[in-house]
């Protein structure tokens, strides 16, 4: 993970490469730091913690210069400590990177040999080293880099800044994204489009292997073989001026009541009237044989939950995986497969491995946030979930917007396939048209959820319960109140409840229960039962019939509007989520950076 940016400006570059990492903090908050040339010095500053230490340090002790390095870090060799954050430096030459070097230990033990000692504990370092004893045996700055960057195995997006050069920075991508913006007299280097977006709307994404010199006058590519090339430049767009909170007190909190709005555009943007509106290039799915869908987190409980409405609804048959073990478990893929990626930022670094191990198999689909991510590049077809930027850590209406592309993903397959009538599919997309409305009712439930928040607060284990399409509901609600409040809580089919988890249930341990009244209500009520027996106290989250019916004994009723069966899933994961967030806030935790994680993941 990590974040980067380089700029080679006309202006002052801190503020500059502050405000860049500010927006690249979403991949990691450990520690922060920037290197400039000043009057051909180069120097650095680096702060431990969010970037507002970084921020304090730049107000006392200023870094002048106006062209420089930023980096935001996610820990990966070596404690988030001053030593070990980035830009590194070795003599003249400072490095940041996002990714990891596989062989640093071998790298680091000669460099040791030669006089080339390390003082932190972090793989970046080694690679500052490198370059600086190619530099002492005589390369230029761009050869020294290039020399280091061909002995490193493993992950990197990388930007070397030197002693001396005020007019270039070195840039690479093996593994991790990089992009290059151009300005006016002016030019910059980024993880992404966002950290660029106030800089520039003119961007050119790096191909894996491709090594960048980038100098005020422009960039000169070139690939992993060393020929020229030239990398397409697009125009962009991307909300430059997303950081804000409009007034909630967290991101989290913002993006769950945007929920309404954002589910209401994506809806419109593949549902004109009764017609689906998809780009071309979507497979006619009377010939798809088999689906593959393949995530990590969140979406991949959007993917679960797909797997149920692709199966009932276009009966078709789908496996569903994490990317990190899918990866590397090199399933076959036949040719009639579709192969689906689900990703909110579109870098997740094991599901775009997972979806090269696609490639050339199967027909790649990507359902994303982020439209000029790798994962959306790299896809035969991108669908974009137009949720708008995702600042929270924990997804919340990312989640949501996935499930509503997905459900009319499976709308088109079941009209394709026959298996869905005429009456059918209207009554999926009037039940899709209803949904902004019913979120928005879900969304009033917020102060009871308060009440409940307060007191599981105080809990150290929680169980969430679902059946059926309410399954992976009740995963996504375990997940998300375990990364922001740090409570423990698992996730379980309410029918596996009495083959284990049923020996955790003591009054100790609230049960969170997802239960609209659908088919397999009575089942789950079965369940809920088995819980309130053995002292267990329930907090059943049900509509205006389920709470008639299953009130009783049950410790809190949390009230949802009531919803058709197949919707349930999108609704429900507006309770999951406010339960997640009012315990984060009763507790006090950081709700937006949660600790040890990053919103984007671009290391395995
Ligand atoms: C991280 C985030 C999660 C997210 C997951 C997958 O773990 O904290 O919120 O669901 O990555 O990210 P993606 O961008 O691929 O959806």
């Amino acid at each position: 993970m990590c974040g980067i940016i380089g700029i080679l400006g006309d202006h002052e570059a801190a503020p500059a490469l502050v405000d860049a990492l500010k927006r690249l903090e979403y991949r990691g908050y450990d520690s922060a730091g920037i290197a400039t040339v000043n009057d051909g010095h180069l120097d650095r500053r680096r702060a431990v913690g969010k970037l507002v230490n970084l921020t304090d340090l730049l107000v006392h002790d200023p870094l002048p210069g106006k062209s420089g390095i930023g980096h935001t870090r996610w820990a990966t060799h070596g404690a988030p400590t001053v030593v070990n954050a980035h830009p590194h430096r070795a003599g003249p030459v400072a490095v940041v990177h996002n990714g990891i070097i596989e062989n640093f230990r071998e790298l680091r033990a000669e460099l040791a040999t030669h006089g080339y000692a390390a003082e932190s504990d972090t793989d970046t370092e080694t690679i500052a080293l490198l370059a600086q004893s190619f530099l002492d045996a005589g390369k230029t700055p761009v050869e020294a880099a290039e020399a280091a960057i061909s002995r490193l195995e493993g992950a990197f997006a990388l930007a070397f800044l030197f002693d001396g050069e005020p007019d270039l920075i070195v840039g690479a991508r093996k593994g991790s994204p990089l992009a290059v913006g151009h300005g006016d007299g002016e030019m910059y280097l980024g993880s992404d489009a966002i950290a660029l977006a106030p800089l520039t709307d003119r961007i050119t994404y790096l191909e894996e292997g491709d090594r960048v010199i980038l100098t005020r006058a422009g960039a000169t590519i070139r690939d992993a073989g060393g020929r020229l090339v030239n990398r397409p430049m697009r125009r962009i767009r991307v909300d430059a001026a997303r950081i804000e909170k409009d007034g909630h007190r967290h991101f989290m909190a913002k993006e769950i009541a945007e929920q309404p709005a954002v589910l209401a555009r994506v809806i419109d943007a593949y549902l004109d009237g009764d017609a689906l509106r998809f780009p071309t290039g979507l497979p006619d799915f009377a010939q798809v044989e088999r689906v593959v869908m393949v995530a990590c987190g969140t979406a991949f409980y959007a993917c679960l939950t797909a797997k149920y409405w692709l199966e009932r609804i276009a009966r078709l048959p789908v496996e569903v995986d994490v990317a990190s073990e899918f990866r590397y478990r090199e399933p076959p893929v036949g040719p009639n497969t579709l192969a689906i990626f689900v990703s909110q930022s579109g870098e997740t670094a094991d599901t775009l491995a997972a979806l090269r191990y696609c490639r050339d198999k199967a027909a790649i689909l990507s359902v994303v946030n982020v439209p000029e991510s790798s994962i959306a590049r790299e896809s035969d077809l991108a669908l974009p979930i137009h949720a708008g930027v995702e600042v929270g850590v924990a997804s919340t209406k990312a989640f949501t917007c996935q499930l509503a592309v997905l459900a009319l993903v499976a709308l088109k397959a079941g009209v394709d396939r026959g298996t869905l009538d005429a009456a059918d599919a209207a009554a999926l997309r009037a039940a899709l048209r209803s949904l902004p409305g019913l979120v928005s009712q879900a969304l009033n439930a917020g102060e009871a959820i308060e009440a409940v928040s307060h007191d599981l607060s105080k809990a150290r284990d929680i169980l969430f319960l679902g059946r059926g399409i309410m399954y992976p509901i009740a995963l996504e609600g375990a997940l998300k109140l375990k990364e922001i409040s740090y409570i423990h809580a698992e996730g379980y089919a309410s029918g596996e409840l009495k083959h284990g988890p049923i020996a955790l249930i003591d009054p100790a341990v609230p049960v969170i229960v997802m239960a609209p009244r659908d088919g397999l209500f009575d089942k789950t009520v079965s369940n809920m039962q088995e819980v309130m027996a053995r002292g267990g106290k329930v907090v059943l989250v049900t509509d205006a019939a389920g709470a008639r019916a299953a009130s009783e004994g049950a410790w809190r009723v949390i009230e949802m509007p009531s919803v058709p069966d197949v919707l349930a899933p999108i609704l429900y994961a507006i309770p999951a989520q406010l339960l997640a967030y009012h315990t984060a806030v009763a507790k006090g935790t950081d709700v937006d950076q949660p600790r040890n994680l990053a919103k984007s993941v671009t290391v395995e």
